[in-house]
């Protein structure tokens, strides 16, 4: 049987991972996992998960990993992800990232690339603004900016040692970006 493909997308909140994953997932053929999207559909279901999340997604902080890490887990376990995956908001830590490579490990699966979206702060506080989710206040949208760079920036270095990581410029059309991941893909 073929390895199965792992792909994550860093990046910083707005720099097009959601966008980006979601034209892979449909090339690729393997699920899009958006650690946010399960969050906010948990919060919108009501679940306790839901309930316990919101707070800290208004604020803009990242979720304490005891809800993530189980979360994830269950979701790379459904027979969709079983040819690969894509994620897409996780890992956004150092302890997610060793939970992720111990995970994998133990499912036979590993991850192949990891995308780090390259977008200037002041054109992400602009995306998102102009998008006008929850969470995309201007205050909100500068704290996920702070909490990238202390906890989420330190995994290009991990994932650099581990030589899975690829830089793309995210700030230009959708279009060019998914040309560019097309051709690093299909290598
Ligand atoms: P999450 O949902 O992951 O949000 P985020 O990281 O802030 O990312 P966004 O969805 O805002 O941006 P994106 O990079 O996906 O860009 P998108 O394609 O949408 O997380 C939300 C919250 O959930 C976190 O703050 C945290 O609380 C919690 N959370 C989630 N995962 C967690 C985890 N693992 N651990 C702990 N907590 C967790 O694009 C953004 C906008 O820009 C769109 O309007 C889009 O149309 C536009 N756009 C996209 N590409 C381009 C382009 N090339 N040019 C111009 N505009 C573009």
């Amino acid at each position: 049987m073929a390895m199965a493909k792992g792909l994550i997308f860093l990046g910083a909140p707005g720099s097009g991972k959601g966008t980006q994953a979601q034209v892979l997932a449909e090339r690729l053929g393997i699920p899009h996992i958006s650690t946010g999207d399960m969050l906010r559909q948990a919060i919108a279901d009501g679940t306790d998960l839901g309930n316990q999340a919101k707070a800290y997604m208004d604020k803009g902080e990242l979720v304490p990993d005891q809800l993530i890490l189980g979360m994830i887990e269950e979701r790379l376990g459904h027979t969709d992800a079983k040819a690969g995956w894509i994620l897409d908001g996780f890992p956004r830590n150092v302890t997610q990232a060793i939970f992720l490579d111990e995970l994998l490990t133990n499912i036979g699966h590993r991850t192949q690339w990891v995308i780090n979206l390259k977008v200037p702060d002041e054109a992400i506080v602009e995306r998102l603004l102009a998008r006008g989710r929850a969470d995309d206040n201007e205050a909100t949208i500068r704290r996920r900016l702070l909490v990238y760079t202390e906890q989420t920036a330190p995994l290009i270095a991990y994932f650099q040692q581990q030589g899975k990581l690829y830089a793309l410029d995210g700030n230009q059309p959708v279009a060019e970006i998914s040309t560019d991941l097309q051709k690093l893909t299909s290598r």
